[in-house]
């Protein structure tokens, strides 16, 4: 295992994620974890990350007690990155300060060829790096030595081979730091001597083997399919190790878009041969959702019908069954809990009592039921891959997100006013169907119509119209967390445009949104 020590970088998910990318096993702790937490991950190698704080503030994260002692005693490679180099020297006893001229950005440094850390790499020695940080080593503790240094003559990489602990100022994670991935894998390779043999296919075999342990022979699992990926890996996962005794239910609440309960049954029945009960609670959702205007009111109320839905659900089955379920599969995935559950020590945690905090949306306390989440040291592209070995079909894997409370949040006002529902499908299915005739799908994060409560004048037909307005929205992003509108070509708008006018009855106008998060958020409501 290569583990990282999280000291708040924002590149901290990109080491592990590169390391994985390597075949080797990575996994992230926050910093504060204990030396047994870190112990108990039996590690080859810790990288300390990078971190937006100073050594010198008050309460900035260490290292725990005896650290070095233990990496000493057994043999572990130390990697510290940027606040990780900074912490090496400080706990050892260097000195670091604030920098007098400030590095950030692509600089130019000068490796040591020769020395353990760049080997004799022709390509190291005068290389571009990334750097981002504001203090600086200025006295190395004893034993070490300087193996790199920035066109400004600051300390860029130390080493000391002795005690096993080498330190980049600079970030060789990010695509900017040129020979950065070929420095981490000198290391890991060459240094550290680990070997590549990490794979989702070692991952998916030894998840259905841990499944079928847990769930011996008797215990059955339920698990709510949203038709998003990684609900449906997770549950395919599953499946693959109990077969039957695992149950799906799919909720149509009335708020999917254009055929989507049709399209995503289909493909449970016929490519993935999933046990799915399709419930349609569509007169319930929106018998409750009358009315109500307020965006945060709407997702409150469809968050405790779908609860209620699933309740009955599992009630039912238990009747039917002579039995209660045992686990709830979940697709929760590694960014989600990285915080705050520790990884496996020994591959056997992967269950644990649902809590009522827990982000499943509040399942009520009194299902006691086991959580399932296999997806739960992975990444989404991770769980995209995964999906593949377990033959998802790849126009599924690649499906754009859509949010639980479903067009709710993209019909501005009340759900059920008029046709709204109907037209915003129509209009969302045109859009959609272009970007995908336009080959555009895979580069965009996500798109979607909105329906506005606004109604403007047009005239079409030669008559005049007073109809509504719909909003294209379509966005680039990582992870949703921030994005940038698609630029898209004027041409392709002006025919979605028409095409929606011209076949959506009720809609006479559409913009498009060129807003980014932040300021906006993704959904308009
Ligand atoms: P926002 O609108 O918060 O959206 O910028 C970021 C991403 O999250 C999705 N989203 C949701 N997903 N339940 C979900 O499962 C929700 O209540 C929800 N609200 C927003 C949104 O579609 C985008 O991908």
């Amino acid at each position: 295992v290569v583990l990282i020590l999280d000291f708040g970088s924002q590149y901290t998910h990109l080491i592990t994620r590169r390391i994985r990318q390597l075949r080797l096993c990575s996994f992230c702790l926050a910093a504060g974890s204990s030396l047994s937490s870190i112990q108990a991950l039996r590690p080859a190698v810790i990288i300390l990350s990078g971190g937006p704080h100073s050594v010198h503030e008050d309460g900035a994260p260490t290292l725990p007690e005896g650290f070095f002692q233990y990496t000493q005693d057994n043999g572990i490679y130390v990697l510290g990155i940027c606040y990780g180099l900074q912490l090496i020297v400080k706990v050892l006893g260097g000195d670091v300060k604030q920098a007098e001229s400030q590095e950030y950005g692509k600089m130019q440094i000068e490796a040591t060829l020769g020395s353990k850390l760049y080997g004799d790499k022709e390509c190291f020695k005068n290389q571009v790096v990334w750097m981002s940080h504001g203090d600086e080593a200025v006295k190395l503790p004893a034993g070490f030595r300087v193996v790199a240094r920035s066109s400004q003559g600051n300390i860029a990489g130390i080493e000391n081979t002795a005690i096993r602990v080498y330190g980049l100022q600079y970030h060789p994670e990010v695509t900017h730091s040129i020979f950065g991935i070929e420095t981490l894998k000198h290391i890991l390779f060459e240094v550290a001597a680990l070997s590549a043999d990490w794979s989702l296919q070692d991952i998916l075999e030894e998840q259905v083997q841990l499944i079928k342990e847990m769930a011996g022979t008797e215990d059955h699992a339920i698990c709510a399919l949203s038709g998003g990926v990684d609900s449906t890996v997770a549950a395919t996962l599953v499946y693959k190790a109990i077969g039957d005794r695992l149950h799906c239910v799919f909720v149509d609440n009335g708020l999917l878009r254009y055929k989507e309960r049709e399209r995503v049954m289909n493909m449970f029945s016929s490519d993935l041969h999933l046990p799915v009960t399709c419930v349609d609670a569509s007169e319930q959702f929106l018998t409750k959702l009358k009315g109500v205007e307020d965006p945060e009111k709407k997702r409150k109320i469809i968050g405790s019908e779908f609860i209620a839905v699933f309740d009955e659900f599992s009630s039912k089955l238990a009747i039917e069954l002579g039995r209660k379920p045992t686990f709830l599969v979940q697709g929760t995935l590694y960014p989600d809990v990285i915080e705050s559950c520790p990884p496996p020590g020994s591959g056997k945690t992967l269950s644990h009592t649902i809590k009522s905090h827990h982000n499943v949306g509040g399942l009520p306390k009194d299902m006691k039921l086991k959580l399932l989440e296999p997806l739960k040291w992975l990444f989404k592209d991770e769980v995209r891959e995964l999906g593949k070995l377990l033959q998802v079909p790849q126009g599924f894997l690649k499906r754009h997100p859509f949010p639980g409370p479903g067009l709710a949040v993209r019909i501005l006002g009340d759900v059920t006013q008029g046709e709204a529902l109907d037209t915003l499908r129509l209009a969302d299915e045109i859009f959609i169907s272009a970007i995908k005739e336009a080959g555009l799908y895979d580069e965009i994060w996500q798109a979607f119509a909105v329906y506005l409560p606004v109604k403007t004048v047009g005239v079409q037909g030669d008559r005049r119209t007073h109809s509504h307005a719909v909003a294209l929205r379509a966005i680039v992003s990582e992870d949703g967390m921030t994005a940038d509108w698609y630029h898209f070509n004027p041409t392709f708008l002006a025919e979605v445009s028409a095409k929606i006018c011209n076949t959506v009855r009720g809609i006479n106008r559409v913009v498009y949104d060129i807003t980014s998060k932040p300021p906006s958020t993704v959904e308009w409501e």
